[in-house]
């Protein structure tokens, strides 16, 4: 067992502007995602999202407290739907099972918790990245507990309205950050923290480029929010294993629904 620091998300919702508050597939579509629209048996443990979902779905009867999770191993490569792996996909139409999913294992990065999968890749690409003069990485929010969600999501449609709320933060149990494999980072003296111009300064600039290199995509890319659901968020990144984020960024996939082949989440 572990027990999760929860300060970070209370510092992280300090911020007034800031946000998110986050083998090659075997179904990977053929086709490549490089024209931007204008604008923008293990079971499965992806549910459908219900829909139309006016809040936050789960029932009370549903245990706050976190239950085992099955160890991610070599079972669940190229699984996009157990909550267990690396490869899961979480959007709108698709929550963790159970909605109170949490990583086993967590580690901590500059004071804030990830999943261990995640975290020794997130060392690396630090390392990377001050090595190559981009600045030093700070991880402001990685995994986050379900309850931490709930504040958070809570907290942004407070500030600013459902739409624009939602377009930030996820529902308990719709996001990445509850499986510990999101990372939400920035670069010390750089600005632009959990803000839309941190892909001008030199560290977004650099993770943008780079990220791949060391299992991470920038998962929420600027004009896809009609596909994703989500505003551009420079600052999101998703480790997903090297060969599929090299893949990704190679074959110029901007979406990681459209490179397993799902459909558009664009709404609960
Ligand atoms: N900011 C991302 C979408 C999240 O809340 O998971
Ligand atoms: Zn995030």
């Amino acid at each position: 067992m572990f027990k999760p620091s929860q300060s970070k998300w209370k510092v992280f919702l300090a911020f007034p502007t800031l946000l998110c508050v986050v083998l090659f597939p075997a179904t990977a579509s053929s086709a490549v995602d490089s024209t931007p629209s204008p604008s923008p048996s293990v079971s499965p443990t992806i549910e459908p999202a219900v829909s139309p979902s006016p809040s936050v779905s789960p029932s009370p009867t549903v245990s706050p407290s976190p239950s085992p999770s099955p160890t991610r191993d070599a079972r669940f490569i190229g699984d996009f739907n157990h909550a267990s792996s690396l490869q899961v996909v979480v959007n709108k139409q698709r929550r963790l099972s159970p909605v109170t999913y949490n990583p086993a294992t967590i580690r901590y990065f500059t004071g804030t918790p990830i999943s261990i999968d995640a975290y020794q890749p997130l060392k690396r690409m630090a390392a990377a990245m001050k090595a190559e003069g981009a600045g030093t990485l700070v991880l402001n929010s990685g995994y986050r507990s379900y309850a931490t969600q709930v504040a958070i999501h809570n907290q942004k449609v407070a500030q600013l309205g459902q739409t624009a709320g939602e377009r930030l933060a996820a529902r308990p149990g719709h996001s990445e950050h509850q499986t510990g494999l999101a990372a939400d980072v920035s670069a010390t003296g750089q600005g632009c923290v959990i803000q839309v111009c941190f892909s001008s300064t030199k560290g977004g600039k650099w993770l943008a480029k780079n990220a791949h290199r060391f299992g991470f995509i920038l998962r929420y890319q600027n004009g896809y929010t009609f596909y994703t659901g989500y505003q551009f968020e420079p600052w999101h990144f998703r480790y997903v294993a090297t060969d599929v984020a090299t893949d990704m960024f190679n074959r110029r996939f901007k979406v990681l629904e459209r490179y397993r082949g799902l459909p558009a989440a664009p709404n609960y």
